[in-house]
């Protein structure tokens, strides 16, 4: 059994509590269901600024009525304290989710984005400190990389912000040593890159890559790609953040203070991308043939990002369990699912 599985298993003859800030969105609501399946106590948190109901309704339906009695929600904002400190009360793990996420979004509302992505994450550092809870893992974001050109991108190495969503996620970083160096409390963030999986809305301006072309190929509309094709990311499956926050949460206080960097270390550019998604549904019985339409490259974008995950190996006991075409694969039955709804 690898390190992963045996976290699971002390989980499952252990019940504690968990907190995740965030947990009716993407990450969130599959943080949440694997807790639960896990059969853990679950306090979330969250506004439906971005997030839905029907992803907890979905999660409802795949954890059964009795282990959903162990799922307690607050509708609120972490830009109120006084919510903050509500849900942190009697808490072992934070996994602190919500942010308002997109960077054109930060580029046309930089304001709501800073409130809710700084002073949000505030209030919910100062409420988990003050409750003394065991450990607080906040997602943190391969944007802090910036304009770095080395690659893969290693955790001590990063660059200029290039988007307020960056200057955002890097000030959480800040945030999080100093309340180590003066408070003594010792968070973990994680760095990830590109996450994809069931439940990534593929509706709206802010619409994430996979989910947006895999919805417009079901239904047979032209895809756009912003610049030549050959800007290229580290595509994460939603499975293996999970893992990561569970080690996370769990690991040594030694490992504490740090951030880990959270994909699977493959570089696939966005014409490949097209390729694999293409393929996956073929295999479906969806062939699409249509052209790709090429536009303009998008402000604030980074042009490649590839992961050094050697100390997310090393220190966590990181491994993860799906590569791109295994997790398209995976997640293309839930997205088949829902274009029929
Ligand atoms: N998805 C990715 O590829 C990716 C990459 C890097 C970092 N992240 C970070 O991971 C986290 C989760 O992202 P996601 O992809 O699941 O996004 P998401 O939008 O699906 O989830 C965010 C959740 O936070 C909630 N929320 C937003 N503002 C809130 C507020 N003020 N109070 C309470 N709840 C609030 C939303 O309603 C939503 O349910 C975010 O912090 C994001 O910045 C995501």
């Amino acid at each position: 059994m690898n390190h992963f599985g045996h976290i699971q298993q002390e989980l499952r003859e252990q019940q504690k509590k968990w907190l995740i800030s965030g947990c009716a969105g993407f990450i969130g609501s599959n943080l949440l269901e694997t807790l639960l399946k896990l059969d853990q106590t679950v306090v979330g948190l969250d506004n439906f600024s971005t997030g839905y109901q029907h992803n907890l309704n979905e999660v409802e339906e795949l954890v059964g009525s009795k282990r959903w009695g162990r799922f307690s929600f607050i509708k609120g904002d972490i830009r109120d304290l006084g919510t903050c400190q509500e849900a942190v009360q009697g808490i072992d793990y934070v996994l602190h989710q919500a942010a308002l996420g997109s960077v054109p979004r930060s580029l046309k509302d930089p304001i709501t984005t800073n409130d809710v992505n700084i002073n949000g994450f505030l209030n919910m550092l100062v409420a988990a400190r003050d409750a003394a809870v065991t450990s607080f893992v906040y997602a943190a974001s391969s944007s802090t990389y910036g304009d770095h050109p080395g690659l893969p991108k290693v955790e001590d190495r990063i660059g200029k912000p290039l988007s307020p969503y960056a200057v955002t996620k890097y000030v959480n970083e800040l945030y999080a040593e100093v309340f180590a160096r003066c408070y003594e409390f010792r968070t973990i963030g994680l760095r990830y890159f590109n996450v994809f999986g069931k439940r990534q809305d593929p509706n709206g301006a802010y619409a994430a890559v996979i989910p947006k072309w895999i919805a417009a190929m079901i239904r047979n509309e032209e895809i756009f790609i912003n610049g030549d094709g050959e800007t290229s990311r580290d595509f994460c499956f939603v499975e293996n953040a999970v893992q990561a926050n569970l080690l996370a949460a769990t690991t040594s206080a030694d490992n504490r203070n740090e951030v880990y960097n959270v994909a699977v270390s493959d570089i696939t550019s966005l014409n490949e991308l097209v390729g694999i998604l293409k393929s996956t549904l073929r295999k479906k019985g969806i062939p699409y043939e249509k052209e790709i339409a090429y536009r303009a490259f998008r402000d604030g974008d980074v042009r490649h990002s590839q992961a050094d995950i050697s100390k997310s190996l090393q220190r966590l006991g990181y491994a993860p369990e799906y590569r791109i075409s295994e997790g398209i694969e995976t997640a293309m039955q839930w997205y088949m699912g829902q274009s029929q709804k």
